[in-house]
């Protein structure tokens, strides 16, 4: 039967994956010896994150000269130990360091691949900082699924990347799991823009460098983390008390379809907060690159970074704001807790980008459900679709129809609750596909698992239910 298919599912997830706390993620401890894992326990990618601590907070400082391609760095981090630590591990692909200390001790680190593995004077317990000074040439990360990572552009560099990038900048803990705090300070040539994630905190210039200063105070993935840097025209101001910021490459035509896709960003984040609930963060915008190896869009926390491709004269590209906007809800207030459950974040903004349609262009939500669902090949399960698929129709178009299978299940009043509820008891945290199943029954009192075991899990077309 159907909820057989499902129950094998989340077998199969629990028995080939590392112990599990009650809410279905991954514990992230350490070996019993005081070792902290080389992964944070990802089935899809096992060497994602650390085991053995918590990263609290980020301060990042770093000096980057396009003319020579070279990154200077010092990241400042606070974590907490979850059992006696006398060696860690941090996600770093390679810039050599010059100075790592923990708890100000100086402590060994050794480059294995894209791990630093740290080793204190003395073994950590509970609450402790660790502080890696480094430089070098910051490489791009390849991946099967597309490079991420640093980019040196013609005007400066970009870092960006799903499901992985921090690392190719900073030593961190690169799984969303542990979502952290961060302050950034990025220096530049004096000229140059350097943007990054949540609120801007001024600028400061001296001998002909220029330092951008940027704090994001709401816990955040590391994979969304972003930094821009080259010619930027910059509009910034005040929506609902909170700042916003948006930025378009000097190289797009001033008022054009970039500028003006930017200039709606509020009144799309208006829009998507009457469906799912506040908006998250504490601050507002986006960024639109030139290089067009940047070939997607990103949610970077509050600021998410759009690629050259999507603004075209003559398009409509709210579309695409209005995705990447929905994920500030769905994705990075609300996380998964393993990249298996990412139709979390791809279903529900893909289904944003139906409602905002239906808003702005009234093009109803039900039609655009009825010709994917003719469309769709239902070959690949949304809820498991393995790592090569992450962001396959799969995720994305099937996500979508399955959350409009849900509505048209419980009904549109039960269904916005649903949404709102997720948004506000999950916020800031982490959540799997089964805490959305048991919420969606908690909050509807209907019975959900067969439906979606037919639509997360089944592998041919389910019926469309009817209201
Ligand atoms: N999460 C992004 C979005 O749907 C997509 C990122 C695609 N990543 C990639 N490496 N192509 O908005
Ligand atoms: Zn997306």
């Amino acid at each position: 039967s159907a909820a057989a298919v499902l129950i094998a599912a989340l077998l199969t997830t629990a028995c080939t994956s590392p112990p599990r706390t009650p809410t279905g993620l991954p514990s992230g401890t350490g070996g019993a010896d005081g070792v902290g894992a080389e992964g944070i326990g990802d089935p899809y990618f096992p060497r994602y994150g650390n085991g053995g601590y918590d990263v609290g907070h980020y301060g990042i400082q770093v000096r980057y000269d396009p003319a020579t391609d070279r990154l200077t760095g010092r990241v400042a981090i606070t974590a907490v130990a979850a059992a006696p630590l006398r060696r860690f591990n941090l996600d770093f692909t390679g810039l050599p360091t010059s100075k790592v200390t923990v708890n100000g001790q100086p402590a060994t680190a050794r480059q294995e691949e894209s791990e630093l593995v740290v080793t204190p004077a003395a073994v950590v317990r509970g609450d402790f900082t660790v502080e890696i000074d480094y430089a070098g040439v910051p490489q791009p990360i390849k991946a099967i699924l597309g490079d991420g990572g640093w980019l040196h552009t013609d005007d400066g560099a970009i870092a960006l990347g799903q499901p992985e990038s921090a690392s190719s900048w900073f030593p961190v803990n690169d799984h969303p799991l542990d979502k952290a705090t961060f302050d950034l300070a990025i220096s530049v040539p004096e000229g140059l823009s350097a943007l990054s994630n949540g609120t801007p905190e001024g600028t400061t210039t001296a001998d002909g460098w220029t330092t951008w200063r940027w704090a994001e105070r709401a816990p955040m993935a590391p994979y969304l983390t972003t930094l821009v840097i080259g010619d930027y025209r910059i509009t910034s101001g005040s929506h609902r008390n909170r700042p916003i910021l948006t930025a378009v490459a000097s190289s797009f035509p001033a008022d054009g379809d970039a500028d003006r896709a930017m200039a709606r960003t509020a009144e799309v984040a208006d829009f998507l907060e009457t469906q799912f609930g506040p908006y998250p963060f504490e601050s507002y915008g986006g960024v639109v690159v030139a290089d067009p190896r940047i070939s997607y869009a990103l949610e970077t926390q509050s600021r998410p970074v759009y690629g050259p491709s999507f603004f075209r004269a003559g398009s409509d590209s709210t579309w695409v704001v209005a995705h990447e906007l929905a994920h500030q809800w769905f994705g990075d207030s609300v996380s998964i807790g393993g990249w298996q459950h990412i139709w979390l974040n791809e279903g529900f903004a893909s289904y944003a980008e139906w409602l905002w349609a239906e808003k702005d262009r009234k093009i109803s939500v039900q039609s655009q459900f009825d010709d994917v669902y003719r469309l769709m090949d239902w070959s690949i399960p949304t809820g498991d679709p393995g790592p090569a698929n992450i962001f396959s129709g799969a995720v994305y178009r099937r996500g979508a129809l399955t959350v409009h299978a849900l509505r048209l299940t419980v009904g549109d009043d039960a269904f916005f609750r649903i949404l709102k509820a997720w948004t506000g008891e999950r916020r800031n945290g982490n959540a799997v596909t089964a805490d959305f199943v048991s919420l969606s029954e908690r909050v509807s009192g209907k019975s959900l698992r067969p439906l979606f075991d037919a639509w997360l899990f089944g592998t041919t077309q389910p019926p469309v239910p009817k209201p």
